[in-house]
């Protein structure tokens, strides 16, 4: 079976631990869940004949909902074909500022749209995906003078993957999202990082302060006690040690690849923690 693979640059994005990541995953399992699937790099590693998948981003779930269309799948190309042709810095912020009038943004076609998110990933400033505090994308044009917006083959695997398979996609909390995750079902959580540095405060960018990092701690449990197969990638931090514990906490190396001050770039350590032992022996 082809794989599909990520199509879009997404903060976190697990390609460089993925085969850590299959390495700890069980080989059985029932139903798939990533609450956090981001740009979907286990999900397509693993390309489960059962899954749901979920993120709090609503245009990135629109782009998977538009890919799995068929109708919808040929426009979104179509469209993309024609602001490869069109790409410019003018054309950028053109495309970019489509969200500012909220009353035209909602009522346009979900292609569009979807196509709109895949080309500002490739065009914007290091893949970023930023919005200010009205939900604006704002991140500032990256320079590049050609892009290429999407591969034809990889896009045409995952719409059959997602059509041949029974694959759920929802638009809401995590929590919400695994509420009927039942017993052999396998959860993967990949939430926005927690970080050593931010200390006290429970204000975080994306909105993920140590408060969450807490209740998904008690979801992690939750469905632990319920008889899931649960794994969880995230910072080796102290809040994260402590909150898990109770569980086998694996730690690993990962490059850094988004992260605007090229110092930073680096080594982090990396934990992938389970709830079990899988049959590998890990
Ligand atoms: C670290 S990224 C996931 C990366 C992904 N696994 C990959 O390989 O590209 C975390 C994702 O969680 C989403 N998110 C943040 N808060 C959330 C919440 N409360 N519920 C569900 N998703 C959330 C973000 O939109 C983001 O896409």
């Amino acid at each position: 079976m082809l794989k599909g693979k990520p199509f879009v640059k997404w903060a976190g994005g697990k390609r460089q631990i993925i085969d850590k990541l299959k390495e700890y995953a069980p080989i059985e399992f029932n139903t798939y869940y990533e609450p956090f699937v981001g740009g979907g790099a286990l999900l397509f590693e693993l390309s489960p004949k059962s899954a749901v998948i979920n993120d709090y981003n609503k245009e990135l779930i629109n782009v998977y909902e538009c890919i799995k269309d068929e109708n919808k799948f040929q426009k979104m190309c179509n469209e993309l074909n024609s602001y490869e042709t069109k790409h410019s810095e003018e054309f950028y912020y053109d495309i970019r500022n489509k969200d500012r009038d909220k009353n035209k943004f909602n009522k346009t076609a979900d292609y569009k749209r979807a196509a709109r998110t895949i080309y500002l990933n490739k065009a914007c400033f290091n893949g970023l995906y930023r919005v200010n505090s009205k939900n604006e994308f704002n991140v500032p044009f990256g320079k590049k003078i050609k892009v290429n917006t999407y591969d034809g083959q990889n896009l045409g695997i995952i719409h059959s993957y997602f059509n041949f398979n029974d694959v759920k996609m929802l638009n809401v909390d995590f929590e919400e999202a695994v509420k009927n995750a039942k017993k052999g079902d396998f959860v993967y959580f990949d939430p926005p990082y927690d970080s050593d540095t931010d200390t006290f405060t429970s204000y975080t960018e994306d909105g993920f302060g140590k408060e969450e990092q807490k209740r998904l701690a008690k979801v992690f449990k939750e469905l632990s006690d319920r008889g899931c197969y649960v794994m969880l990638s995230n910072h080796n931090t102290k809040l994260i040690n402590e909150l898990y514990k109770d569980f086998n906490i694996h730690v690993i190396e990962a490059k850094r690849n988004i992260n605007a001050n090229g110092k930073k770039r680096g080594k982090v350590e990396e934990v992938i923690i389970t709830n079990f032992e899988n049959e590998k022996g890990f």
